[in-house]
């Protein structure tokens, strides 16, 4: 089995965060990017949520997944050509549904290399182990930079074809506009006849919705005001987390879900680091994260814009979730 370095990560890190920081702690209506949750606990704080009860996305998509993966691998493999399938995965975090499709291509073509892309190395590492360790016949290849900064794939062989995973709801964390650009950036960035599966969530009952990014046991709210810790550790910030309080608002204008931290009162927060004071009303909040929820038919058309021939949807009974399978033009 081959096993290859994890590449550095080029943009000091630390320069990154302190400019997105500042950026967004001095705009009129505060933000902090949400790249900024997937630190090493962040990141295992996401795989709680994963596992919770309420965050119905996980377990909905790996159902999906897990009906269709054959089928999904074979058609991803283009049966015109006979070509072999090579997967990307962008996020791919602890890559657990991946697993499904890795052991589908194995079953299709003996083997398989794959490529996951993650912004947290110590998310990547833990994936590969196990990966390695549970599907013998996998090559795993990983990268760790953020695919919204800059999206590239080495040519592949002639006689292959890349499917580029795209799943877990991510691309709704994107404003429509952002959306658009990463989908065409991986456009760009293949070959035709490559494919993109896509993950989307769809819109359902608020009820539901509101559960599942304010879950009964706070997991979801640790892993927002783990945003805030990570200020603390990383830039000596000297955020209060009991004077902070997790938000997540229904937004229906723009069909998304929305994170939040409230300042529970009027406070000040020092940013040595920075060499900022930032004062906070009682009630003014910190937008951390959207997450997008479309119609039936709204992937399919994203795809569309971004140079891809969608082909397939698959969706769970309640269609609650879709994953789209579209071939680059
Ligand atoms: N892609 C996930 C989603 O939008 C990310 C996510 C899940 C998330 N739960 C969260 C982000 C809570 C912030 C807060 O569903």
């Amino acid at each position: 089995m081959t096993t290859i370095a994890l590449p550095q990560i080029t943009v000091p890190a630390g320069l990154r965060i302190a400019s997105a920081v500042r950026d967004g702690l001095t705009a009129r209506s505060k933000r902090l990017p949400s790249w900024l949750f997937y630190d090493e606990t962040g990141s295992d704080l996401f795989d709680q949520i994963t596992r919770l009860p309420e965050y119905y996305v996980t377990r909905t998509e790996r159902r999906i997944l897990d009906a269709h993966a054959a089928e999904i691998v074979a058609q991803a493999a283009d049966p015109r050509t006979g070509s072999r399938l090579r997967i990307v995965e962008l996020g791919a975090g602890s890559a657990d549904k991946t697993r499904l499709l890795l052991k589908a291509a194995i079953d299709y073509q003996g083997t398989v290399v794959y490529e996951p892309i993650d912004v947290s190395p110590s998310a990547l590492e833990a994936a590969r182990e196990r990966i390695e360790r549970e599907i013998p016949n996998t090559t795993v290849c990983p990268s760790v930079y953020d695919y919204t900064q800059e999206f590239d794939l080495e040519s592949a062989d002639p006689g292959m074809r890349r499917m580029v995973l795209y799943i877990g709801s991510s691309i709704g964390n994107f404003e429509p506009r952002q959306a658009h650009k990463l989908l065409n950036a991986v456009r760009c960035a293949l070959d035709p006849d490559d494919t993109i599966l896509l993950g989307v969530d769809l819109r359902k009952d608020v009820r539901t919705l509101l559960a599942a990014y304010d879950d009964a046991a706070g997991v979801t709210a640790r892993f927002n005001l783990n945003l805030l810790a990570r200020l603390n550790r990383e830039l000596d910030a000297d955020f209060d987390l009991d004077a902070f309080g997790h938000r997540a608002v229904w937004n229906d204008l723009e069909s998304r879900m929305e994170m939040h931290l409230e300042s529970l009162d009027a406070q000040s927060v020092r940013l040595p680091g920075l060499k900022l004071e930032i004062a906070f009303r009682k009630g003014e909040r910190i937008h951390t994260e959207n997450s997008y929820k479309y119609e039936t038919g709204q992937a399919e058309e994203m795809l569309a814009d971004a140079g891809f021939t969608p082909e397939s949807t698959w969706t769970d009974e309640r269609n609650w979730c879709a994953v789209c399978l579209a071939r680059a033009l």
